[in-house]
Parts: C-alpha cells; structure tokens; sequence
C-alpha cells in the first residue's frame, strides 16, 4: 500500500489540504491516474504549500473479516491490544477523510462497478460513530464539508446512464457518509468515443481545477 504526504513547509493561513485516491490497476496508461495528475497537478501549481495525500489503494487493502468487524463493533474503550492493531489501517483511512478539504477519486469502471480495491476502501472507512452515526431519525454523515470530485473512465458506460451503477453507488455511499457535494469528470465511452473523449476529460478536469482554485483564494480572502 503507498501512501505520500507531502506536509507544507507554510506557516501561514491552513493550507489547502487534498486527498487524491488512486484505484486503477495500471499504472502507466490509465486515464484516471492522467485525470489525478491534471487536476492535483493544477491546483498545486496555483497553491504550491497545498498538502497533498496519496492514497493508492490498488496497492492493496485488506478486507474486513470476521475478526474485523468485531473488534469495529466493540467499543473504543473495550477494545484488546489486537483489535486496536486490526483497525489500524481502518483508522489511518478514516483519518486521511477527516484531515482533508478536497477527495479526489479515480474510478475506473470495473464490470460495471467499481474496483475491488475501491469497494475495500469503502468498507474500511464507513465507521458507524467515526465517518456516519446513528440517530433516532436515521443515520447521519459526519464527513459534511468536503468537497469529492470523482473522476471517471469507462470503456462503454455513460455517466447517468441506467447501467452506470460505479457513480450513483459512490453518490450515494458517499452521501450516507456526508459527502454530498459530489463533481463528476467523466472520460465515459473511451473504447468507442475514441481520442476525443479523453481530450474533452482532461479540459473540464482543468476547468473544474481551476474553478476549485479560484473558489479556494475566494474563501481564503
Ligand atoms: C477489469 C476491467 C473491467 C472493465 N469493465 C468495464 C465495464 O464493465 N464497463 C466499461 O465501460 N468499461 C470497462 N472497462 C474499461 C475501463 O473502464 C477503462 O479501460 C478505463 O479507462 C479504466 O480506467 P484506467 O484507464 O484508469 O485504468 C474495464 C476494464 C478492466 C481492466
């Protein structure tokens, strides 16, 4: 699993904080690494202190197990040295979330879904009383305030399309976790779209960046 951090050096106004999620199983031709790379890549140019996290979870994630969600469901005070140890990595994710303004993801469509890898991030970082919480009027995120971009490629599938079950099912999972201002770049139909698509992709990725940019210095003002 790799994870970066580059802290800012800045002292200053807090740094614009990006969390940036990788999840394809290619490294040099993937078109959501190539997205990542433009979008964080813009905005680092324009806030060079901003901090940047990695998270690449197509490394490898563990599954939640038996063990797993025991010691989830135990709580904080009860649990044995093992089980701490058992959510560690569960933790660090969850930490990552809570310690950023910006989420950017790369989804790639895998059967119509999203990666395996992705599903194992998710798992880990819905935590009942950490990311969502119980209330008598149903369950509450606790991640508000975040903003995701969620940028997508798929061979066939068209965003918002009724087979496009990878971005409404991270809308939603997502949502139930409080992030709800959900942005989606979509590089959708690359097999049959041909260059074209990834062309159009990679200018509204700049745009959005610099969207994001402009509103950040807004906010800082
Ligand atoms: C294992 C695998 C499964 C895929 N399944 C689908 C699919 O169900 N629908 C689709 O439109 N594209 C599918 N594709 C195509 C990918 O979505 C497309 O190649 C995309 O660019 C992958 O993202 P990446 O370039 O970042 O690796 C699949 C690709 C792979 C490798």
């Amino acid at each position: 699993m790799t994870t970066s951090t580059h802290e800012s050096q800045h002292d200053g106004d807090r740094d614009l904080r990006i969390l940036r999620i990788d999840a394809s199983g290619r490294r040099r031709e993937s078109v959501t690494r190539q997205l990542g790379d433009a979008f964080v890549g813009h905005l680092q140019q324009r806030y060079p202190h901003a901090q940047v996290t990695v998270r690449d979870v197509a490394d490898g994630l563990p599954f939640v197990d038996e063990a797993w969600i025991k010691a989830n469901f135990t709580s904080e005070d009860q649990r044995d040295a093992r089980q701490r140890t058992l959510l560690e990595v569960s933790d660090s994710l969850v930490r990552e979330l809570q310690q950023t303004d910006i989420v950017v993801i790369g989804v790639p469509v895998y059967n119509f879904g999203v990666p395996a890898a992705l599903k194992a991030w998710i798992d880990l970082v819905a935590r009942a009383g950490l990311t969502f919480r119980y209330t008598e009027q149903g369950p509450v995120g606790l991640l508000n305030g975040r903003k995701v971009y969620l940028l997508l490629a798929s061979g066939g599938v068209p965003v918002g399309s009724e087979i496009d079950f990878a971005s409404r099912y991270l809308r939603h999972v997502l949502g139930f976790l409080g992030l709800r201002e959900i942005e989606i770049i979509a590089a959708d139909g690359l097999a049959t779209g041909g260059p074209t698509v990834l062309d159009r992709a990679l200018r509204e990725t700049l745009a959005s960046a610099a969207q994001l940019a402009a509103e950040y210095q807004h906010r800082a003002a």
